[in-house]
């Protein structure tokens, strides 16, 4: 079969396969914002399985982090449901919601958000000292993990883009989070750097963690994730599982060129 047969052979993601759970259910998401004339997202159904490494695609305004945010449960859609882990967080109230995302929930952004006051040590545990637990330890195995364990003591000022992105990962790790979500986590660090911290994104997922990724970078989200969301004027344009990523990745790319001039 030919590489197009292949690369069809897998498309259509949303679906689930055998043998793996639901973690993430948006059922007909549409966002307004306030004053805003159309959706941010128009209608948007969408099933994120436990284990997967999806990474949102899209053009500047698309509603990529808009989708993020609801599934963070750190905004509210306007109407449609979001469902992580079974709990319809519609149904909980601002109290709810913040205990929802501590316990379920670890947040990359793109520009760290680092308190400089505090060490990369410190910074980690911030969220375990929210939950009121001592996870010393645990901050000090996940740095190890990532290769910064010999930065623990350094203040953010001192380190690098890639290190300071690496001590965010351990902060959104710390509480041992069901999702990690990630918005454009390597748009602020050059293309080598970029490359490290999704390997180690990637690796996270080999161990098991589901990662929800933003970004713009086509030929990222076709190397590291196993699935590529295509979203455009606030909608699901397309959804790409890659059996195999690196094969199939200049094909995600065409298909999304052709949709882009429909
Ligand atoms: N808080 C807000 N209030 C009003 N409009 C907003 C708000 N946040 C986003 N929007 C609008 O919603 C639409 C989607 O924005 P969103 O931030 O989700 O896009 P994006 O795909 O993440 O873009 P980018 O790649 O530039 O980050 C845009 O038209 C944006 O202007
Ligand atoms: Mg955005």
């Amino acid at each position: 079969m030919d590489g197009r047969t292949f690369f069809r052979a897998f498309r259509g993601g949303g679906g689930g396969k055998n043998g793996m759970s639901e973690l993430v259910r948006l059922t007909e998401v549409t966002k307004v914002y306030q004053g805003g004339i159309t959706g941010a997202l128009n209608g948007v159904s969408l099933i994120v399985e436990k284990g997967e490494f999806t990474a949102i695609m899209g053009p500047s305004g698309s509603g990529k982090s808009t989708l993020l945010n609801l599934v963070a449960g750190l905004d509210r859609p306007t109407s449609g449901s979001v469902a992580v882990g079974g709990t319809d967080l519609g149904k909980l109230g601002e109290s709810g919601l913040a205990r929802f995302r501590r316990d379920n929930i670890g947040f990359v952004f793109q520009f760290f958000y680092l308190l400089p006051n505090l060490t990369s040590l410190e910074n980690v545990l911030i969220p375990a000292q929210l939950k009121g637990s001592d996870a010393t330890a645990r901050a000090r195995e996940l740095l190890g993990k990532l290769g910064i364990q010999d930065i623990a003591d350094r203040f953010p000022a001192r380190l690098s883009g890639g290190q300071q992105q690496r001590v965010a990962i351990a902060r959104a790790l710390i509480n041992s989070p069901t999702l990690l979500l990630a918005d454009e986590p390597t748009g602020a660090l050059d293309t080598h750097t970029g490359d490290q911290v999704m390997e180690l994104l990637g690796q996270l997922n080999r161990d098991g963690q589901t990662i929800l990724l933003v970004t713009h970078d086509a030929k990222l989200a076709t190397r590291h994730a196993a699935r590529v969301i295509s979203v455009m004027d606030g909608k699901i344009v397309d959804d790409a599982r890659l059996e195999s990523p690196e094969r199939a990745a200049s094909e995600v790319i065409r298909v999304r060129s052709e949709e882009a001039s429909r």
